[in-house]
Order: structure tokens, then C-alpha cells, then sequence
């Protein structure tokens, strides 16, 4: 029997007729077959819901016009064509990386993947904030990063899907780099140097978004989510942008400072072992650059880090912009001056 629309716990009417609509679209049932459709909180980028029919549950995704951060910030919806095919093609690279794909809807811009969801499945983010983490799972999620970085550059790759240059301009380079540089006219050439660079690569296949926020582990393996960056690209990209996650989380817990610094090596460690297309000291001295631009975008970019206090923004913005001018070419390098600077 299909839920009521009025039940607090279910989503608001328009997501729900929409999920309703997935559901036939992709003929798995009629729409009053659904038995309950429940909005999940935590996407600024999209709607999310649980979707149960016929006793199975999934999760539904629309990308949003406009994104739920302050700023406005606008991407376009169609990128959600590029989740799914980022998350089909890494499913099929690493088994068990990603939610299994169901189905897309190009007239409805949303897809039904697999719901990952149980007492064992935990978000990265959350454990790491909550002191249950320290980092640990860092070489976990690195290894399988570098396998499908390793088949996206190989010969025959089907780059077809992710031609999508222009939206990873849209929602990473302009908000991130370029948006960062016009608050910093001083660093702004070096700045715009590595936005155009990154903008330019073509790489492998890069995710855009390897943030712990966008990674749940189940059973002690990371189950990837939310590609809709998605693009051929810079593989350096993804490696700077979820260390910068650990150096962020070094800044905000001095008490797992070292471990998660540790964290940062770790992941490289683990990464650089499954390099297999390029020079690894090259693509290690593009992380080692990028990653203090991502740390200075996230306080002066267009999605600034919601849980530094402003002294510790402060300090953030003072040791990237050191780390910019001067910028280091190893991880070993890069942490060791953070773990130098973060402590005062
Ligand atoms: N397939 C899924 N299974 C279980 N939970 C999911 C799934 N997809 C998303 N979620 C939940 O929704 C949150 C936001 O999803 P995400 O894809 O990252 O959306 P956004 O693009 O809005 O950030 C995730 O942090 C997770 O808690
Ligand atoms: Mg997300």
C-alpha cells in the first residue's frame, strides 16, 4: 500500500512524486507500488531519498539546479548522468566500490542505485569528527582510488561518458581555485596556473569528489558515493583532494593531530603502489602543490569547511598560503611542514 503523503517521516510531496516516478520509469513498479519514499538530510548537492518497493530498499538521487551552500552556486542537473556512469564503471572495476546502479532516468535527471545501509556501514566523515577514526581507513580507500585511476588511463578505456570538462570547470576548478585566487590577488597566478592545468589534464578517469563525506565503509572496505564530478582529468585531483580532507580534520582535532597526519602518507603509500601510467614522483609533486590550494579554498572558496573555529580558519589560511608560495614536491615534505605549523 503506498505510504501517506502526510507522514512526517516521508519526503516532501515533490520528491516524493518524483521518486514514485523513478520507480515506473525504470519499470519497477508502478508508482502506488511504492511503499515508502523517506528523504535522507546530508546532500547540498541533490535530493536523496530511501525508496522501498516490492520489500526491497534503494536510494534515489536528483541533482539539484542550485546547491545548498551559501554562496550561490549552480551546476548543471545532467551531471548525474555522469554519477551513474562513474559508479557503474568503477562497480565493474573494483567490485563492491560503489552502490550498484539501477537504473537512470534521463527524463526525470535522477537514478535508483543500491542502499547501502546497515549496523556495520559507517561515513568516513562522521568517524573521523567523532574521534572513532583516526584516520585508519585512509590506505583502504587509496588502493582501490589507484586501480581505477590505473584503468581509466589504460589504452581502450571508453572516455565517452566522461567528457565533462565544462561541469568539472562549473563545480570544482571555478568554486575551488579560481574563486580562491580573486580572494588572493597575490597567489592568484599560481592559483589559476593549477586550475588551468587541472582543467587541461585528460588523464583517467578522476571521481572529483573523494571527500570522507562521500565515503561509507562496510565491513572494512569504502563504498565510494556521490561522482558527479566526474571526468577525464588529473588524476592528482582526487589523491589532493581526500588528504586535504585529513589535513583539514589534522587542523580541527589536535588530539589525533599525528595520526591523521600519518593518514595523509599512509594514503599515498598505499596509492603510489598502484601507480602504473605516469612517473610517480611527478604526480606526487602535483598532489604535494594542489593539496595546500584545495586546504586555502576550503576557508576562502565557495564552499568553505563548516567545522573550523575562526582562529583555526585563520591559522589555515595563514600555513596554506606559506605552503603555496613555497611549495613543497613530496607528502613527506607536505606533512611535515603541516605537522610543524599546525602545532603553534
Ligand atoms: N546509495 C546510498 N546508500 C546509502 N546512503 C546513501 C547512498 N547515497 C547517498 N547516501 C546518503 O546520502 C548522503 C548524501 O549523498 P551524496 O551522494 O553524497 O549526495 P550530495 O551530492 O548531495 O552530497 C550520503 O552521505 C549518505 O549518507
Ligand atoms: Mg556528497
Amino acid at each position: 500500500m503506498a505510504a501517506s503523503r502526510s507522514d512526517p517521516m516521508n519526503a516532501e510531496p515533490d520528491l516524493d512524486a518524483r521518486c514514485r516516478a523513478l520507480v515506473a520509469d525504470l519499470g519497477l513498479g508502478t508508482a502506488a507500488e511504492v511503499a515508502s519514499v523517506t528523504h535522507l538530510t546530508g546532500g547540498v548537492a541533490s535530493d536523496i531519498a530511501r525508496v522501498v518497493v516490492h520489500g526491497t530498499s534503494y536510494c534515489a538521487k536528483f541533482a539539484l539546479a542550485r546547491l545548498r551552500v551559501a554562496q550561490d552556486w549552480r551546476a548543471p542537473v545532467h551531471r548525474s548522468r555522469a554519477e551513474c556512469a562513474w559508479l557503474s564503471r568503477a562497480g565493474e572495476i573494483v567490485p563492491g566500490i560503489a552502490p550498484k546502479v539501477v537504473g537512470y532516468s534521463d527524463p526525470l535527471q535522477g537514478f535508483l542505485m543500491e542502499d547501502v545501509s546497515g549496523p556495520d556501514i559507517y561515513l568516513w566523515k562522521t568517524a573521523m569528527l567523532s574521534g572513532a577514526s583516526r584516520g585508519e581507513e585512509a590506505a583502504l580507500v587509496a588502493a582501490p582510488l589507484a586501480q581505477i585511476h590505473a584503468a581509466g588511463a589504460a589504452p581502450g578505456f571508453d572516455r565517452h561518458p566522461f567528457r565533462n570538462a565544462a561541469d568539472f570547470r562549473a563545480i570544482r576548478t571555478d568554486p575551488y581555485l579560481r574563486a580562491t585566487a580573486a580572494h588572493h590577488p597575490d597567489l592568484a597566478p599560481r592559483l589559476l596556473d593549477l586550475a588551468d592545468a587541472i582543467d587541461a589534464a585528460t588523464t583517467t578517469l578522476v571521481h572529483g569528489d573523494v571527500s570522507p563525506k562521500n565515503i561509507l565503509v562496510r565491513t572494512g572496505a569504502p563504498v565510494f558515493l556521490d561522482a558527479e564530478c566526474a571526468t577525464m582529468g588529473d588524476p592528482a585531483f582526487d589523491v589532493a583532494f581526500c588528504i586535504n580532507h585529513l589535513a583539514l580534520k589534522a587542523a580541527h582535532l589536535p588530539a589525533n593531530r599525528q595520526p591523521l597526519l600519518a593518514a595523509m602518507h599512509a594514503f599515498w603509500a598505499s596509492y603510489a603502489s598502484g601507480i602504473t601510467w605516469e612517473d610517480a614522483g611527478a604526480l606526487q609533486a602535483r598532489v604535494a602543490t594542489l593539496q595546500p590550494a584545495l586546504m586555502l579554498a576550503r576557508i576562502d572558496g565557495k564552499s568553505p569547511v563548516e567545522y573550523l573555529d575562526d582562529a583555526t580558519r585563520a591559522h589555515v589560511r595563514h600555513i596554506a598560503r606559506a605552503l603555496i608560495l613555497d611549495a613543497p614536491d613530496t607528502i613527506a615534505t607536505l606533512t611535515a611542514r603541516l605537522e610543524r605549523t599546525l602545532t603553534p
